[in-house]
């Protein structure tokens, strides 16, 4: 007998569902492997893990100013995570020095929080709070205005968060994974902004990168089938210039835009109901 692993055997599916996916699987259409889908103790896990990942953001949010340094929000979120019970995701993943990224104004993503870097007046800021409480992984970053921003900054930072919305009001069950990305690249262009193409979310749940990658540069109808139970990031990351990045040599992680423009990201992990979503982190 073949591999029992080889193709994804329908029964394993719930039964709510089994035929629908299979329906779909056979008009050739990407389907989620059952593993990716979260049983509801499983679930009740990701949301204590995100309690922990919001409040964390929440803390931040409260203390956040000019004049302090980007370790200091490290050590925040260190101590509020592990406060609570819970394991900052970003310590030691895959080398990651910190707890938390801390990117400023051309920073895409992946800065590394650092005692020289102090936030100035007029600077904007993704914080990204990644948590592990009983195995259970959470995902969210928002932005912050350091003081006063100037307009087209503050334009760039609520347009993100748009695109953030727009895409989530596309995640719905026997919808497709590329609708969110279509959605997001509209709005982002329509203010003149791009979207970084190679860098997306993922999946997320009992590891802190599962499948499926989302990119936020798709076609709406393309891509994998979203099915009740699917648990995925969107956090696209919005440029106010052209698309392309690059990564700082010295230390391998920061992306920074190559035209030296801001960008901005927010992220939120979210599950696909048999409704429509339920927001986990945001
Ligand atoms: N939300 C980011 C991501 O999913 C968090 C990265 S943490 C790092 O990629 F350790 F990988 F930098
Ligand atoms: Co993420």
């Amino acid at each position: 007998m073949r591999s029992k692993r080889k193709a994804t055997r329908t029964e394993e599916y719930p039964e709510s569902i089994r035929d629908a996916v299979k329906h779909y699987q056979s008009l050739g259409h990407a389907v989620p492997p059952p593993h990716l889908l979260k049983s509801p103790s499983q679930l009740e896990g990701m949301r204590a893990s995100s309690r922990i990942n919001i409040a964390v953001l929440d803390y931040v949010a409260k203390n956040i100013r000019p004049g302090i340094s980007t370790a200091q929000i490290d050590r925040w979120v260190y101590q509020k995570t592990t406060d609570m019970g819970g394991l900052p995701a970003p310590l030691g993943y895959e080398g990651f020095p910190k707890s938390v990224c801390t990117s400023v104004n051309d920073v895409i993503c992946h800065g590394i929080p650092s005692s020289k870097e102090i936030l100035q007046e007029g600077d904007i800021i993704n914080v990204d709070v990644s948590t592990i409480y009983k195995g259970y992984f959470s995902d969210s970053s928002r932005m912050f205005y350091i003081g006063s921003v100037p307009p087209e900054k503050e334009q760039l930072v609520r347009v993100a968060k748009e695109c953030v919305t727009l895409g989530l009001e596309q995640v719905k069950p026997w919808r497709f994974l590329g609708d969110i990305g279509d959605a997001v690249s509209r709005h982002a262009a329509s203010h003149g902004y791009s979207v970084v193409r190679e860098i997306g979310g993922h999946g997320i749940g009992l590891s802190f990168h599962e499948d499926p990658w989302v990119g936020y540069v798709t076609h709406k109808g393309t891509g994998m089938l979203l099915v009740p139970g699917m648990t995925f990031t969107i956090e696209p990351m919005i440029n106010m210039g052209r698309p392309g990045f690059r990564i700082d040599e010295a230390n391998g992680w920061t992306v920074y835009t190559s035209d030296h423009k801001p960008s901005a990201q927010w992220e939120i992990t979210v599950l696909v109901t048999e409704e429509g979503h339920e927001i986990l982190t945001w």
